[in-house]
This record gives structure tokens, sequence and C-alpha cells, in this order.
């Protein structure tokens, strides 16, 4: 038998079949708070490197406690920042991937086809029209992935020959997520040349004169224009740019537009939300995170791309340790900025196959009407206010007498529901996102009943006169 062959596989995989299966079961429903991480348990994690192995069984074991002391998003009540939930196809999806460990670098054959086809069923979930696309570990690295593509397309040969001098820009909402400056800082734009556009309204969204005048005064001062980048759900607020407007704004100026829906696109498939993302299908690129609203486990970022070609001129390579003719379909490594690539894609596309479009959307319907539930019971609570009114699921709320910033560390120290801290208009609130399918309507109650607890614990309200 081969040194690292599992003594007994058929023992490893029935407690494997075990404990995913109570961890399921534990998840099904919210916990009264969260384990410590016991004495016995530190002390063993800080163990030097073991010479000799131990019985998988046990480790198997050892590695559950440890996760169930950890901070578990497909818990219901995890709230907080925009969580992932752990959809159970997806896990047995990535199991499955990760025993065929299929290199999707290189033609990988079937691998190959259901990437295509989970790019094509996004675009085609969203509305986001006829593209290609691939699969990125996250939102991060699919808006670095869009953003290096448009810088090559703004200033062609930059690969190659570096900017030379040149001065770029970006721009976005005041409200962007930090992946879009990472993007200016890596591509040698600069986070001083991302344009923060000011949000105007009640909407929250960029404003797109305030984003056109912002290009045309760029242009006029010998700054080239690399990408708008929209945000379609922002992570604060969930707020939405107005895609059609700035899609008019690109195509009058030959400027990329790129939407970053790392974590609001999946409502575009919904009947509530849809409308607020008209304009879609006029962008150049686009993120969803799978990881986030379309309930896989991380890490699963989908970037579609309006002309795929893009990307090759962008990514495309020869060396000799991987020589292909020029006719042949690209590699992955030619569209990608990574090398090895896991079949991210799997557990996507189980997902669809067992559950079907139909019932994903239900799901995130069902996420939009918890953030209008959990909004209903805030105004309805004389101790409560929303900080601003929410757009998707995302629902930023704050007591009006308590210190806010002291709540949320007494909510997450309390554990039974767990929630973010924000900054809305410069004051600290408490934030819950609404992007798992086990969230039922009882959990939304609990988070008001919850805050309105602890805070009334730490400051009592005074009687009434
Ligand atoms: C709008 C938006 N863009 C990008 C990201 C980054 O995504 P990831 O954490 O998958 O890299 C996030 C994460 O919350 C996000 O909300």
């Amino acid at each position: 038998m081969s040194l690292l062959a599992l003594e007994d596989r058929e023992a490893a995989l029935a407690a494997l079949e075990r404990l995913l299966l109570a961890s399921w079961r534990g998840f099904d429903r919210a916990r009264d708070g969260q384990p410590p991480i016991s004495g016995e348990l530190r002390e063993r994690l800080e163990r030097p490197l073991p010479e000799r192995g131990i019985d998988a069984v046990a480790a198997l074991e050892l590695a559950d406690r440890v996760l169930d002391a950890s901070i578990e998003q497909p818990r219901p009540r995890y709230l907080a920042y925009v969580g992932s939930s752990g959809l159970e196809i997806g896990v047995l999806g990535d199991a499955l991937m990760a025993a065929h460990d299929v290199n999707v670098a290189v033609s990988a054959g079937g691998a190959d086809l259901v990437e295509r086809q989970v790019v094509r069923w996004v675009a085609e979930l969203v509305g986001f029209g006829p593209c290609g696309g691939v699969t990125t570990s996250g939102g991060t690295l699919a808006n670095l992935t869009a953003l290096t593509a448009a810088r090559e397309r703004a200033v062609p040969g930059a690969r190659r020959r570096g900017l030379a001098g040149r001065r770029l820009a970006l721009y976005c909402s005041a409200e962007a997520h930090y992946s879009v400056v990472r993007a200016a800082e890596v591509l040698g734009i600069g986070s001083e040349h991302v344009r923060a556009i000011p949000v105007a309204g009640a909407r929250r969204a960029m404003d797109p004169q305030a984003c056109a005048a912002a290009i045309d005064a760029d242009r006029a001062a010998g700054i080239v224009p690399v990408a708008v980048v929209a945000t379609a759900g922002t992570t604060l607020t969930g707020a939405v740019d107005r895609l059609d407007a700035l899609a008019g704004v690109c195509a009058a100026r030959g400027v990329w537009l790129h939407v970053d829906g790392a974590y609001g696109l999946p409502a575009a498939a919904t009947e509530t939300a849809g409308a607020l993302f008209a304009g879609l299908d006029r962008a150049d690129s686009a993120t969803v995170d799978a990881h986030k609203w379309l309930f896989v486990p991380k890490a699963c970022s989908i970037l579609l791309m309006r002309d795929p070609a893009a990307l090759h001129a962008t990514f495309s390579h020869q060396e000799a340790y991987i020589p292909h003719m020029e006719a042949e379909e690209p590699h992955a490594v030619d569209q990608t900025l990574e090398y090895s690539r896991p079949l991210r894609a799997l557990k996507l596309w189980l997902a669809f196959t067992v559950h079907g479009a139909a019932a994903v959307r239900a799901a995130i319907e069902g996420n939009l009407r918890h953030a209008r539930l959990l909004a209903g019971l805030v105004r309805d609570h004389p101790d409560l206010e929303l900080a601003c009114e929410p757009v998707l699921s995302a629902v930023c709320f704050r007591h009006r007498t308590a210190d806010n910033a002291r709540l949320v560390a007494a909510v997450q120290a309390d554990a039974r529901v767990y929630l973010a801290g924000a900054h809305v208009d410069g004051a600290d609130c408490l934030r819950a996102c609404f992007v798992n399918f086990r969230t039922t309507d009882a959990d939304v109650a609990a988070t008001v009943d919850v805050v309105a607890e602890l805070a009334a614990r730490a400051a009592p309200r005074p009687p009434a006169p």
C-alpha cells in the first residue's frame, strides 16, 4: 500500500458522512450562542509539526471540533458582512471536485465545458446577454481581471510596455468596494486616480452626470479613463448604480463599463428587484460572486466578459512549458491571472442542476423579503431606526440612544445573532445582510429582540414620565 493511502478509507468516509450530516442538521436551526475554544483545543492547535500521524477518524473529529468553535457563515442567524451559506450540494460538489482535482489551467476536457456552461447560465440568470468569461476565487480577483482587460483596451500594449508615464483613472461610486481601489494600485493606475463619484438621492447611486464630468475633465487634462466601475449592490447599503445611464455615459465616450455585482447582481434575477438592474446588458463586464448570493461555499466568483477576446488580448502568452497552437481553443491560463485552478464552477453547476434556477431565484427573493421584514420591524420599534432605506438585502439600522459601536460588540459577544458594525453617513450602526437560504422569519424577528434586549441591558430606557 502506498505510504500516504488512508488505512481505512471506508471508516474515514463514514466518519465524514456522519460529521457532515451533523453539521447540516446543526445549521438547520439557530443555536443559542458560540461555543468557546477550550483550553485543550487551544493547546492542541499550538503543538509543533507532528512527526507521526494519528487515525483519520480521530483527526476528522478534531477538525470538526475546531470548525464548530469557529464563526460559521452557514448558520441562519449569521447576518454579518456578505456571508455565504455552504449550500449542501455545493459542499458535495467541492468534495467531488477535490477528489478528481482537475487543473482548469490548460485544456481540461469536460471540466472546460462545465466552466463555460456555468458562465452562460449565470449570464442568463442575471440578464447579462451573450458573453464569455471565467471563474475566479472571488470578487476581488474578478474585478482585477476585468480591469486588467479594460486597461489593455484603454492603453493597448500596456501589458508589455508598461504605462510609460501615462496617467490613467478609474471612476466608481464613493461607496464602491475596496477591491476597485486595490485593482487601481495593482494595475499602476494608483489609488489617488480612483475618482470616487458622490452618491446622490435616497437610492445612494453614483451620480451619472458627475461621472461624465469627471471623465471629461480627466480627458482634457491628458489622463486616460480606463473604466467606470458601477456597483450593483454596494457592500454597505446594497445600493445599485444606474447602469443604463452609466452605459450611456460610457458609450458616448468609448469607456469600458464594468459592473461589480459581487454581492447584489443575483437579485437581477428576481421579480421584485430586477428592474433596478436595467442596462446590465450594455456593460462590458460584470462580477457575480456565487459564494455570496448564489449560496455555494467559498470560493467561486464568475466574471462575465462581453468580448472574451479582450481576456485573450490581455493574458495570452507562449511559454516553453505550455506550448500551444494559435488556432487551438484558448487555455484558461491565456484568459485569467491564475495558473493552477480548481474546477470551482462544479459546485454551482451542481446547484443549478439539482435545484433549478426557479428555486435559486425564489431563495434570493426570500432574502429580499427578510430585509423588508427587518426594516418594517425596525420602523415599528420605538428605540430603533433605519440608517437608510434598504435597496436589496442589506439593512443598516441603529438604536436611537445606545452607543451603537458598543452595541455591535455586545451583539457579537452574545452571538445569538451575528451582525456587523458599519458607518452610514459617518454614524455607527448595525448591519444585517440576508444572503442565506436557511434564514427564517423567526430569525429576523430574533434579530430585533436580541438587539433591543442587549441595548436595554447596557443602558435601560428611562421610565416614561
Ligand atoms: C460589491 C463587492 N465587490 C467585491 C467584493 C469582494 O469579493 P470577495 O470577498 O469575493 O473577494 C465584495 C465583498 O463583499 C463586495 O461586496
